[in-house]
């Protein structure tokens, strides 16, 4: 049996308000404890978005009646809300504030540059910018962070030339960190004629090269964070004509990154650093005592999505075979999962911004 401290997923699409037909935050956070993760940060991506005090006095009071595990919810910037000068108390309650400046569709899409220094001199310096920005957006954004000099997480990185400007920007002292999702290290571009229907493969960013996947784990020392990006759509509407992007990812996440260190092209030391210490560090996390999970390292079976407790039935990952079981999550001295149960009650799980 191996102990590890439980994970935490700074990067997870809850559903809740606007389309609890494809999640809610009792199914995220269940799949969340399956997964072996006890902290969850929420994204703001939701119907309405997460963007001001009414709408995240709305999404967290989901979360308190429901959340299974400890969470925090991520503010959204928009066109019109970057006077955070002006609501101070706003920030602090929150996981941090999510730019999206690539690659969605909706009302958080920034394209105008002058919006993001806005935020970017606004939001308080001390707490987290993640953004979704790719390639060449990446590194422009990389530009501001050093401009304003203010920390700013890169979600979900999966080319090689954005490992390689993120390595030379560490290396200047910029002050950027980044995730890369599982499904970026294991699947590619031409791995999707593996998941079935062509929709079942769309995902935001694409899956890629087997160059840039090398390049990843090339430079795994560059990579601060193993994040899920866990964005759940159902089966159906996955094999429609219309798929929209996305994979879940929570229930997934460890026992393929175990199965790599079974591999021997990860160690149990990288999984700690990159699901634990390092999201701990660069996103304020409190610590949560008396918490710990435990694993099989050697159960060996195959990932079946009729397993899980995600509400999307389905995953990329469907009879992958994985070497490492979580079999038991301890969170603040209680059992919240054991032997495939959730035993936490709806509202335990405790909002990390409020409870410190
Ligand atoms: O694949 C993705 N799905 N990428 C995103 O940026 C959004 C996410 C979602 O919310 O479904
Ligand atoms: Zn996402």
């Amino acid at each position: 049996m191996l102990k590890l401290p439980g994970l935490i997923d700074p990067h997870v699409h809850v559903r809740e308000p606007g389309a609890t037909h494809k999640e809610d935050w009792d199914t995220a956070t269940s799949a969340a404890l399956a997964g072996g993760f006890t902290t969850i940060l929420a994204m703001p991506n939701t119907t309405p978005p997460i963007f001001d005090r009414d709408t995240l006095d709305l999404g967290l009071a989901s979360a308190k009646s429901k959340a299974r595990c400890d969470y925090a919810h991520f503010l959204g910037a928009g066109p019109n809300n970057a006077n955070w000068d002006e609501h101070p108390d706003i920030p602090p309650r929150a996981a941090g504030l999510k730019m999206y400046l690539d690659s969605t569709f909706g009302e958080l899409r920034l394209d105008d540059m002058t919006l993001w220094m806005e935020h970017f001199i606004n939001f308080p310096k001390h707490l987290p910018i993640v953004l979704h920005a790719e390639s060449r957006t990446m590194a422009a954004a990389i530009l501001m962070a050093d401009i304003y000099d203010r920390p700013i997480h890169i979600a979900h990185i999966s080319l090689k030339e954005e490992i390689l400007v993120i390595k030379a920007a560490k290396e200047r002292g910029i002050k950027v960190t980044c995730e890369v999702a599982p499904h970026h290290l294991i699947l590619c571009d031409s791995c999707h004629l593996s998941l079935g229907r062509e929709g079942r493969s769309e995902v935001r960013p694409r899956l890629t090269t087997q160059a840039d996947v090398d390049a990843l784990w090339d430079n795994l020392d560059v990579i601060d964070v193993f994040a899920t990006d866990h964005a759940p759509h159902t089966l159906e509407e996955k094999d429609s004509d219309n798929s929209p992007p996305g994979f879940p990812g929570l229930e997934t996440a460890l026992p393929l990154l175990l199965t790599e260190v079974d591999n021997g092209r990860l160690s149990i030391e990288d999984i700690i650093a990159k699901m634990y210490i390092n999201p701990k560090k660069i996103f304020n996390i409190p610590e949560q005592k008396e918490t710990w999970i435990e694993v099989d390292e050697n159960a060996t079976y195959e990932i079946r999505a009729a397993e899980q407790f995600t509400k999307c039935g389905w995953t990329p990952f469907e009879g992958t075979q994985v070497k490492g079981r979580v079999t038991r999550v301890v969170l603040r001295g209680q059992d919240v999962y054991k032997d495939g149960k959730v035993l936490a009650e709806k509202g335990f799980g405790l909002n990390i911004r409020e409870s410190k």
